[in-house]
């Protein structure tokens, strides 16, 4: 999958004097939700992620805080996106490395998933991702 298929994606906010709401349903994803996570309590320097997916989907959202979310293709192109904003979100296709660094004190990165967990979806050996290598 080439990096121009990476979106930022704008969720709708709803705004009054009591602060903030913002929604994700299917009409803001390109793929039906099966599966919703979250990451928190991520110490200071530590890297997440490390792997593509055959086949899943992804939607990005720093709920709270910021962190950088380093995208790479089979290709070897390479993009960082600096996630700091919880109504957009990063979407990240199938078969697009991914790898989650510096995390600001009490980030929050939430996570909208096209399928359930499936281990057998995970690529994480770069060299078996990348065409480059
Ligand atoms: P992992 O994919 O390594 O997290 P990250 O994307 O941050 O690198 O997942 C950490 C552990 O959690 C691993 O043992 C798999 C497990 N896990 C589930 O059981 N269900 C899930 O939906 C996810 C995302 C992970």
């Amino acid at each position: 999958m080439d990096l121009s298929n990476i979106k930022i994606i704008d969720i709708p906010k709803i705004t009054d004097v009591r602060g903030n709401l913002s929604v994700i349903e299917n009409d803001v994803v390109p793929f039906e939700i099966k599966r919703v996570y979250y990451l928190y309590d991520v110490p200071s320097g530590t890297h997440r992620g490390g792997h593509a997916h055959k086949q899943l989907q992804q939607l990005l959202i720093a709920i709270s805080g910021s962190f950088n979310v380093v995208l790479k293709d089979q290709n070897g192109a390479k993009k960082i996106i600096t996630l700091n904003k919880p109504n957009r979100g990063l979407l990240i296709p199938n078969m697009t490395w991914r790898e989650l660094e510096d995390f600001s004190s009490g980030a929050v990165c939430l996570v909208v998933a096209s399928e359930v967990y499936e281990k057998a979806d995970y690529i994480r050996d770069f060299s078996k991702f990348s065409l480059k290598v």
